[in-house]
């Protein structure tokens, strides 16, 4: 399938949309699996760069994401009217979804998780009760964690959250009855960053790619 990555974008940071950092391989790995789902749940809209690329190339797909920086919000809610954008933090977000799209909880999701990090000054990091939440309550799921540390190459670069690596070790009892896939490529194909950036795929069903390794 051909897409379209926007030259638009409100990140005042970059020239050009970066979805999934703008990761052209990333995007090929997961282009079937977004043509297959029926919802995409993003945590940490920021300035919609990933959002928008969804919202614009996935017609089968209703798109969810949160974002509780007011002024991130009013940018990206006027920049993609096509998206459901919810001006609330991760978790709460699932509280959300639960109240209002439960019906997603049997239908293929996709989600990208992506509010790590410190929030409103303070170090806030919901990636377990997520992993948890989605786990228990999705049939039919891919979770796509962003800066995420690949044990199997360096130079996928990963976020700390306060003194904790974004990696396996912090969710690894949540995750041990399903799939864990790692990124194997080398290639940089990013127009916007200077770094390959560390992404891991999460998933109750078997992934076939042979850039992907199963985590053991
Ligand atoms: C790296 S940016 C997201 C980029 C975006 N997902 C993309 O791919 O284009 C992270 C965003 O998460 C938001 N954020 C931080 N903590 C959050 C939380 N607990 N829930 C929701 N959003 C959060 C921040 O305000 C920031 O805008």
């Amino acid at each position: 399938m051909s897409y379209i990555i926007s030259k638009e974008t409100k990140d005042p940071n970059y020239k050009c949309g970066s979805p999934f950092h703008g990761d052209k391989i990333f995007i090929d790995i997961i282009l079937k699996k977004l043509q297959e789902s029926e919802y995409f749940v993003e945590t940490g809209t920021a300035y919609g760069d990933t959002l928008k690329f969804v919202n614009d190339n996935f017609k089968n797909i209703r798109a969810i994401s949160c974002e509780p920086d007011d002024n991130r919000y009013e940018i990206v809610t006027n920049f993609i009217p096509g998206a459901e954008i919810v001006k609330i933090t991760s978790p709460e977000i699932f509280t959300y979804i639960k109240e209002n799209h439960s019906d997603s909880f049997s239908k293929k999701t996709i989600f990208w998780l992506d509010a790590h990090g410190e929030y409103n000054g303070k170090v806030f990091w919901p990636l377990r009760e997520e992993v948890d939440f989605i786990k228990k309550n999705y049939k039919d799921y891919c979770i796509l964690i962003d800066d995420f540390k690949n044990p199997y190459n360096s130079q996928f670069k990963f976020d700390m959250v306060g003194n904790i690596p974004c990696s396996i070790e912090y969710i690894h009892d949540l995750v041990q009855d399903v799939n864990v896939y790692y990124p194997n490529y080398t290639e940089l194909t990013t127009e916007s960053w200077h770094d390959l950036i560390g992404w891991v795929l999460i998933t109750n069903e078997n992934f076939q790619d042979d850039r992907m390794i199963l985590h053991k």
